[in-house]
């Protein structure tokens, strides 16, 4: 009998994954609120539960434990929920990391305290109670600061305290953001930011994903922090690469991750390398499924997909191939109604472009964008250099024209 694997939200970017685990002779499980999502239509069979309602998927997951097919894995793909994923594995006694260090991978004032105690090294920290708790605090302070929800994602309520900012409306932005109705403060670090996705085997780190990130529209998003895709390889020197991976490394051991995948969030500020966050999941936006493989030759949803099920990656697997250039980036139409979308057709069918994503439609309203998930579609291209794979992308992103009128 095939062996069976939980996949904890069935969003759009979950279902390459899925695809890969079917693939690898899988019989797939979702579970999502949502019955008509993506990922439940590509599974086998799913359950309905929200992701975030770790009651009741750990309830559904024992029922059909129970009742159909016992699970030999959990796991998320591109879905920020490792809670939910560690309940569930600890409930069933599958693979997977303990709940305590699931906590610490989600609640990102928990988190920097670990890695604060643990000498991993983080920008300045401050939870904040109130406005006027973080009005004090920006009086105080010459360096620039950014506010976030302590348990939230997608860059939500994620603002940097630009000149004018309004201190009082913008915590209440970001408090609105965390379930737990909690905001913290840091330094706003400035310098080159990398995106990095790891697996751990037994204890080791292995960090193949190393991705530039793209700021080009701070400003024009500001008070927003805005990714707009990223880069592979990175231009980054090979020592200072090696500082992010040892770094990288030490936060992943702080956070007591044995055998699984990590996602990085690293920014280094005068020379100096900087945790801002580590995940203790797959990455979104097609890191782990596209660009990874595409840059380095690694099926790394693969490896950690049995990693889930309790099986140990050989090494030789995480070692890359080749090492391609892959660039990505997203699509920012004018606030306003969609009219029109050309181009797409045209643009997928190009060998460079891997893979064109248009997440609107004629008839959608563009609002202003204040997170990631607020993007229009995305558009990944490979190159003989990062530099080649940089022009095919930027010669997509123009070729592609979503036509908006303002309301
Ligand atoms: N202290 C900081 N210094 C510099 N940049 C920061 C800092 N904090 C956050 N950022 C930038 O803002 C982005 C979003 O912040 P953070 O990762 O904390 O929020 P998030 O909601 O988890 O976003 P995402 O899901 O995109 O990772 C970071 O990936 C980073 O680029
Ligand atoms: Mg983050």
């Amino acid at each position: 009998m095939k062996r069976t694997l939980l996949v904890v939200g069935g969003a759009t970017e979950t279902v390459p994954g899925i695809l890969r685990a079917q693939k690898m002779g899988l019989h797939v499980i979702v579970s999502d609120m949502n019955p008509l999502a993506p990922g439940c239509i590509a599974a086998d069979e799913y359950l309905v539960s929200s992701t975030y309602d770790v009651e009741k998927t750990v309830a559904e997951a024992v029922q059909y434990n129970k009742n159909r097919r016992s699970i030999d894995g959990v796991i998320c793909i591109a879905t920020d929920v490792p809670h939910t994923v560690a309940h569930v594995s600890n409930e069933l006694g599958l693979p997977g990391i303990s709940l305590k260090t699931a906590i610490l991978a989600t609640d990102k004032l928990a988190m920097k305290q670990r890695f604060r105690s643990d000498g991993v090294p983080v920008p300045w920290f401050k939870s904040v109670d109130s406005a006027r708790d973080l009005e004090m605090c920006a009086k105080s302070n010459d360096f620039p600061l950014i506010i976030k929800p302590v348990d939230s994602r997608g860059a939500r309520g994620v603002l940097r305290l630009i000149p004018g900012f309004d201190l009082y409306g913008g915590f209440e932005v970001a408090r609105a953001h965390s379930p737990t109705g909690r905001v913290i403060v840091e330094h706003y670090l400035e310098g080159p930011q990398v995106s990095t996705e790891s697996l751990v085997v037994n204890g080791k780190v292995f960090t193949v994903g190393f991705s530039d990130r793209n700021y080009e529209f701070l400003e024009r998003f500001a008070p927003h922090v805005i990714e707009n895709g990223g880069e592979l390889p990175s231009f980054l020197p090979a020592y200072i690469q090696d500082k992010v991976k040892d770094v990288v490394a030490r936060a992943i051991q702080s956070l007591g991750i044995k055998n699984g995948v990590a996602k990085g969030d690293v920014v280094i500020h005068n020379g100096d390398v900087y945790v801002i966050e580590m995940a203790a999941r797959l990455s979104g936006g097609y890191f782990c499924t596209h660009e990874i493989p595409l840059n380095t030759g690694i099926d790394f949803v693969g490896a950690a997909i049995r990693t889930a099920l309790g099986e140990k990656v050989n090494p030789k697997e995480l070692t890359p191939t080749r090492n391609q250039g892959v660039a990505q980036r997203y699509f920012f139409p004018r606030p306003g109604k969609v009219i029109s979308i050309k181009g797409v057709k045209e643009v997928q069918a190009r060998p460079e472009v891997a893979f064109c994503e248009i997440r609107v439609k004629p008839g959608d309203i563009i609002g202003p964008i204040d997170s990631h998930p607020a993007r229009a579609g995305v558009v990944i291209a490979t190159g003989a250099d990062r530099e080649d794979a940089l022009s095919n992308v930027k010669k997509a992103v123009s070729d592609i024209h979503i036509i908006t009128q303002s309301q």
